[in-house]
């Protein structure tokens, strides 16, 4: 399903996997290795219109022209904490992509992201991006960190979250209507607190057993 450039990934394993972290009796251990999954199905999904070039290969038999993938290695762009969850799962699909993080944490009271680390690959202008952090709540985090990356200069970006907030993906739109963004779900609406609803509570504090 398409809709303002939101692509909710409904195949049935995914959905599956989502349902079995929203539960509050899932482990940590558990829920780390159901993102990892999940991640690696939604890289098959938001890959999917990577641009292929023919080149010539050698089989054992004979020579041919075959596919690969055109242009630089793509960049995997982990939002820390909770995206690093979701880029170990990107990976195991597309291991010769590079990697960058940026550090971004909510100030509890504005809301606001504040910025504490950024390194990305060189050559960024021949990259397609794609920037992950599982809660797209309120949307601030989100639209701060592909500003910065689109301050690199890359070939495309994209965004991708395991669970979107209504008022998350508007306040994405404004500032980012390019940036397409993929999600296996769009929750109902936040709490005073910034979390999404139902939701699955917070997802660096699941991931890592912090609470
Ligand atoms: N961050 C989280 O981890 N969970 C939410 O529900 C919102 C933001």
């Amino acid at each position: 399903m398409s809709e303002e450039n939101v692509f909710v990934i409904n195949h049935p394993l995914i959905q599956h996997k989502l349902s079995l972290m929203r539960r509050k009796t899932t482990s940590t251990s558990s829920f780390r290795a159901l993102l990892q999954e999940l991640s690696m199905l939604m890289a098959y999904e938001v890959t999917r219109d990577l641009p292929l070039v023919m080149e010539d290969i050698e089989t054992p038999l004979e020579p041919m022209r075959a596919p690969v993938l055109e242009g630089k290695k793509i960049v995997l762009i982990s939002v820390l904490r909770a995206g690093t969850g979701m880029l170990d799962g990107m990976l195991r699909i597309v291991p010769s992509a590079r990697v960058g993080h940026i550090g971004l944490y909510r100030d509890p009271k504005t809301l606001e992201p504040v910025e504490y680390f950024f390194k990305v690959p060189s050559e960024m202008h021949d990259r397609d991006a794609i920037v992950m952090d599982p809660m797209l709540a309120t949307g601030n985090s989100a639209a701060a960190a592909v500003a910065r990356v689109k301050a690199t200069g890359p070939k495309s970006v994209k965004y991708v979250c395991l669970l979107a907030a209504p008022e998350g993906i508007a306040t994405f739109r404004k500032q980012h209507p390019d940036v397409p963004i993929y999600t296996p779900a769009i929750d109902v609406r936040l709490n005073d607190h910034g979390y999404i609803l139902p939701g699955l509570g917070d997802a660096g504090d699941r991931l890592y057993g912090t609470k």
